[in-house]
């Protein structure tokens, strides 16, 4: 089983999380790159720090009432798509609500009430992500809307077969797709509508990463459901040839290469110092203790993946203040590791100073007493992406010899062939584009959709297969130099930059836009 070096991950954010992490390094020793989507082990938190409570690991009870929403269960259908015997099968969709800022429904009509924004729950623990789009807290009291965040089907607590059974085979998983969970946000959106009798209250639908794509796909898909969308960090050009394929390595050795070139060059001779280290078991043994693994590490690849991880996550998110999101991380964390690295004494070890800025990433609050270089866990409930990366999701990577990581190439056969030992299925490399479009969009979208904001922020590497240029007066995108991953999305805080500031001001100039205009039109309708 080679799953790992198959399911690529990605995604978005994270990066996905492999679906069978213990064999991760099984396949390191045997083969040569680990690497790029090699592992795509999910984030890491602290070794024995319990993860926050709301993260779906603890008492759901406990966490809602800790949270600034309250937890819900929705009868879903498992397979909207087919009249099979087992597809009106039911499962408990689960949502967070937060109503203390809605205006509701007064004696003057439903028209009076606010609009209800939809965060389109992505790949992990629903409160995970509503407790990290703190924007949409911060804009609901002027807007007068209602939360409601919804989990993607096969995460968090929303298993259709239950935590034991539902990841058991492509028989149960077969049912993981981002069409069925687009379908559950209309069904649920439109449930939650008739049961607070505001059936033509605006609906904004909100998501950033693999979130935002879900959001942007949504309101074309949806448009009798969503009038309108903010896609934040969504790369929904990464798939075919429309975006190079080098180009998720090639920026995060960008960012790097822009605090120092030091930096990147040490980053880019650490590899076949650790390949060559670690070819036996004594090399292996030192690089454990140089690592401080809690366990000897038994394949070099381990090393390099968690390395790997460190650097494209860091990257990701590099945001212009302190942040809890994949890890504690302080403000421009990117920097932050090239100022270790330049530290060194020019002649130091390149191994040391890789390590000593991985660990800026493993270990900012200073609590980790060892690293569980080939441990896995899943704090945030991601592992459903390996599923996902080996079906529709597929964003073809390769690495480029001009950026800081070891070349790799990506091949479709490889691909299919790894996810066929892993779950027994074979992707559908082009199935994204052919039912969501992509190829083109400037063109295809010029005359078709409306009202979708892209927001991007170019130190992502995620960034480079979003949305760059506006595609018409009412499908903008809006880029920002500095910014990182879903960085709007993130609760305002004092020491945000005035471009931050203005990104999400202009963000809500443009909502308010959509809703009243909408507001417009049914007024006029009516009349
Ligand atoms: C979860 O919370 C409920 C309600 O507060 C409590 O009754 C129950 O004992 C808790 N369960 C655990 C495992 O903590
Ligand atoms: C909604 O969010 C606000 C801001 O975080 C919080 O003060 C309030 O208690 C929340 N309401 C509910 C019902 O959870
Ligand atoms: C339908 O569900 C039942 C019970 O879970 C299962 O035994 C059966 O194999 C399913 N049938 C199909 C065609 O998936
Ligand atoms: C109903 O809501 C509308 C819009 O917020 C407001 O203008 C109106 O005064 C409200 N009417 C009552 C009776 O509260
Ligand atoms: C709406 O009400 C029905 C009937 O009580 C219920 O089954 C359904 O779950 C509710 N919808 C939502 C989104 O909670
Ligand atoms: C292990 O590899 C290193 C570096 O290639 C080499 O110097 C050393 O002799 C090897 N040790 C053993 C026991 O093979
Ligand atoms: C984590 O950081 C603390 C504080 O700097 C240090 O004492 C500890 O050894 C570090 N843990 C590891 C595994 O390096
Ligand atoms: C990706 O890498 C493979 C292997 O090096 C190469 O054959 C292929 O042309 C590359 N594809 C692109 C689009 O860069
Ligand atoms: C898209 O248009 C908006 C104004 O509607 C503008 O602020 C923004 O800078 C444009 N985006 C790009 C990438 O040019």
């Amino acid at each position: 089983m080679t799953v790992v070096n198959v399911v690529p991950g990605l995604m978005l954010f994270l990066l996905a999380a492999a679906s069978a992490p213990a064999q991760a390094a099984a396949t390191a020793s045997s083969r040569r790159p680990p690497f790029p989507r090699a592992r795509l082990a999910p984030p890491r938190r602290a070794v024995g720090v319990a993860p926050p409570a709301a993260d779906g690991s603890g008492n759901a009870s406990t966490a809602a009432a800790k949270q600034p929403f309250t937890a819900h269960f929705f009868p879903q259908e498992l397979d909207h798509f087919t009249f099979t015997p087992n597809s009106s099968r039911v499962f408990a969709q689960k949502y967070l609500l937060n109503d203390t800022f809605w205006r509701k429904p007064n004696c003057t009509g439903a028209a009076s009430a606010g609009p209800l924004f939809v965060y389109t729950g992505n790949e992990g623990d629903i409160e995970w992500f509503a407790t990290n789009t703190g924007f949409m807290f911060d804009i609901a009291p002027e807007f007068g809307a209602l939360l409601v965040f919804i989990e993607h089907r096969f995460y968090g607590e929303s298993m259709p077969f239950g935590n034991d059974d539902s990841y058991n085979s492509a028989d149960t998983l077969g049912y993981l797709t981002s069409t069925q969970a687009l379908a559950d946000f209309a069904i649920l959106i439109t449930s939650l509508k008739t049961n607070l009798s505001v059936p033509d209250a605006p609906v904004v639908v909100f998501g950033g990463s693999y979130g935002g794509m879900l959001a942007s796909w949504f309101k074309l898909k949806y448009p009798h459901v969503a009038m309108g969308a903010l896609a934040s960090s969504a790369p929904i050009l990464q798939f075919d040839h429309i975006t190079p394929w080098t180009s998720f390595d090639d920026a995060v050795s960008q960012d790097f290469k822009s605090e120092s070139l030091n930096c990147f060059s040490v980053i880019k001779a650490v590899w076949d110092v650790l390949d060559a280290r670690g070819s036996n078991a004594t090399g292996l043994l030192e690089l454990s203790k140089t690592f401080r693994a809690c366990k000897t590490v038994q394949y070099a690849g381990s090393l390099t993946s968690w390395l790997y991880t460190a650097f494209t996550y860091t990257a990701m998110t590099d945001y212009p203040t302190p942040a809890d999101f994949l890890q504690n991380l302080p403000a421009y964390p990117v920097k932050e590791m090239c100022k270790i690295i330049d530290a060194f004494p020019a002649g130091a070890d390149v191994v040391d100073k890789a390590f000593a800025a991985a660990s800026l990433y493993y270990n900012y609050t200073g609590d980790q007493e060892c690293f569980e270089v080939e441990g896995e866990d899943d704090p945030h409930g991601l592992n459903g992406w390996g599923w996902q990366a080996c079906t529709e999701m597929i964003m073809p990577m390769n690495v480029s010899s001009e950026s800081m990581f070891p070349p790799y190439g990506f091949s479709y056969e490889e691909r299919s062939e790894s996810c066929f030992e892993s779950f027994g299925v074979r992707p559908r490399d082009h199935w994204i584009t052919t039912e969501y479009g992509g190829t083109k969009i400037y063109q295809v979208l010029k005359r078709f959709g409306s009202n979708i904001i892209f927001s991007n922020g170019l130190r992502d590497p995620w960034s480079r297969g979003g949305v760059l240029k506006n595609i018409s007066s009412s499908i903008v995108a809006l880029v920002t130099e500095e910014g990182a991953h879903h960085l709007d999305l993130r609760a305002a805080t004092k020491e945000d930059p005035d471009w931050v500031v203005q990104q999400r001001r202009q963000e809500v100039e443009i909502i308010k836009g959509w809703i009243d205009q909408y507001n417009q039109d049914i007024a006029e309708m009516s009349q």
